[in-house]
């Protein structure tokens, strides 16, 4: 098994994956092989897009859709039927695209592979599904480069469906036209930024555009665009086939989200892996699930959904790992994989890895991000150093501040802002011990030019 495999690895056995409990793995099979066109036909596939084709309206499954509370599995957390009822549809507009999101390159975060190397008709149905919904004839998946094994199975997926009558022209005889392109990008982490991914499928650099307006009134190539997550589309027929009320239970007490999350543990724990469970689920089973921490060493501190959210301490685990929860306890639930540190790390460390990343990773467009991340990484060099100087502590504050929510054109700045500010707010004495002791006059009132 190699290394990649591993990390992409579902932790539940088939006897506990059902049907009525794992919308989303209760077809994946034990050895890890593509699920092919014939075997999900077997497992009830097509099933909800055939139902839809036939008996309901665009906005009937809208209006499932938004009951079921489906929020959307990218990180935001917007309610996926809320947004497909915004998108401009109906007489004399345009038809517009269905985008399904595939970059997945948030640090720590490997669900969306999953679904894509081992289920890839899954999303397919999804996508038929939010088409139908948003009036769109074309949708395409923008899938993140290094994700080769999933080009493979989406291609072989993409081909059988058109072969059997499930992607082209008058889908099943039901009279809708969809097709899907499969367009892989190049391994820049802001393409995953919705309107970057647009900007770079329309063949342009990957730069996010100003909201509004939204992709939904003016996406690809002008046209009302749809831009969801993999994970978020393949809730969709499910929630079709079995009811808003059905998905809805399926957190039970947990959560007023809807249905199951595909949760993740990476880091210092035994077994890192994934699991479908239900949404709300607390970080504690998590973690038990994960085989608790590795060679017996204490958590110190977490990241709830990747790279770009907020640490939180280990009393947060007693919490319901949901959009809502997590947003009032100061961070985001973003992605559910769970990075997981232990005592001996560095958090200052830590941090400085994830701001070079994100540096890196940067537009360039504005200047807060542009300038402040490869700033925000000198410091936290020098501070690892030991060699850094009074006053980085409160600078770093600052482009906390500058990188945050509404500064910037797009959401990568404030993401980047998270770990550093949460950081420095629990693990202050980290950065503390890295600035350089000071000379022992350096205290002293400065002499006043001029003085004799
Ligand atoms: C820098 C950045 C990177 C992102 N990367 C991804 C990604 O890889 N996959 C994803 O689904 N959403 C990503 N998002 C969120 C998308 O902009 C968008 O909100 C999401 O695709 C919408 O889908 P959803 O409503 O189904 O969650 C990213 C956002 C930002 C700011
Ligand atoms: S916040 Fe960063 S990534 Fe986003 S537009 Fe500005 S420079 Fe580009």
């Amino acid at each position: 098994m190699s290394v990649s495999r591993y990390h992409c690895q579902l932790r539940q056995s088939a006897a506990e994956r059902r049907a009525e409990t794992h919308p989303l793995t209760w077809r994946l099979r034990e050895d890890g092989a593509v699920v092919g066109l014939d075997e999900y036909l077997d497992k009830d596939g097509y099933a909800a897009a055939r139902e839809v084709l036939d008996h309901q309206s665009s906005d009937d499954v809208i209006a499932t859709m938004k009951e079921a509370n489906v929020r959307g599995r990218g990180g935001a957390g917007f309610s996926a039927g809320m947004k497909w009822s915004l998108t401009m549809k109906g007489e004399g507009i345009p038809r517009g695209y269905l985008v399904c999101n595939a970059d997945e390159m948030e640090p720590g975060t490997f669900k969306d592979r999953l679904l894509l190397e081992q289920l890839p008709h899954l999303l397919i149905e999804g996508m038929i599904i939010g088409g139908y919904a948003n009036h769109s004839r074309f949708g395409y998946i923008f899938l993140r480069g290094e994700y080769v094994e999933a080009a493979r199975a989406l291609t072989r997926a993409i081909e059988e469906a058109r072969a059997a009558g499930w992607l082209g022209n008058d889908i099943a005889g039901s009279g809708y036209d969809f097709d899907i392109a499969l367009h892989t990008g190049a391994g820049r982490y802001i393409c995953g930024e919705e309107t970057a991914l647009i900007s770079s499928l329309e063949g342009n650099r990957a730069n996010p555009r100003a909201k509004p307006p939204f992709p939904g009134q003016s996406g690809a190539w002008g046209k009302p665009t749809v831009v969801n997550n993999v994970e978020t589309f393949c809730n969709a027929p499910a929630v079709m086939r079995h009811g808003a009320a059905w998905y809805q239970a399926l957190s039970g007490e947990l959560s007023n989200d809807g249905g199951t999350k595909l949760y993740g543990v990476s880091g210092k724990v035994a077994k890192p892996g994934l699991w479908e469970l239900p949404i709300g689920t607390r970080g504690s089973e998590l973690l038990e699930r994960a085989g608790g921490m590795r060679d017996g060493r204490a958590l110190k501190t977490w990241l709830p959904g990747g790279g770009s959210t907020g640490f939180l301490l280990p009393e947060h685990l007693d919490e319901a790992l949901d959009f809502d929860t997590i947003g009032k306890l100061g961070s985001r639930m973003g992605t559910g994989l769970l990075t997981v540190i232990n005592e001996d790390q560095s958090v200052l460390s830590l941090v400085r890895n994830l701001e070079q990343f994100f540096a890196r990773e940067s537009c360039g467009w504005c200047t807060p991000c542009r300038d402040g991340l490869p700033w925000t990484v000198k410091i936290l060099q020098s501070l690892e150093r030991g060699e850094g100087e009074r006053g980085d502590l409160e600078m770093l504050d600052k482009l906390g501040s500058d990188l945050g929510p509404g500064k910037t054109f797009c959401a990568h700045a404030p993401g980047a802002a998270m770990p550093l500010q949460s950081a420095l707010k629990y693990f202050r004495d980290e950065f503390e011990r890295g600035v350089a002791h000071p000379p022992s006059n350096a205290h002293a009132d400065p002499i006043p030019v001029g003085a004799v």
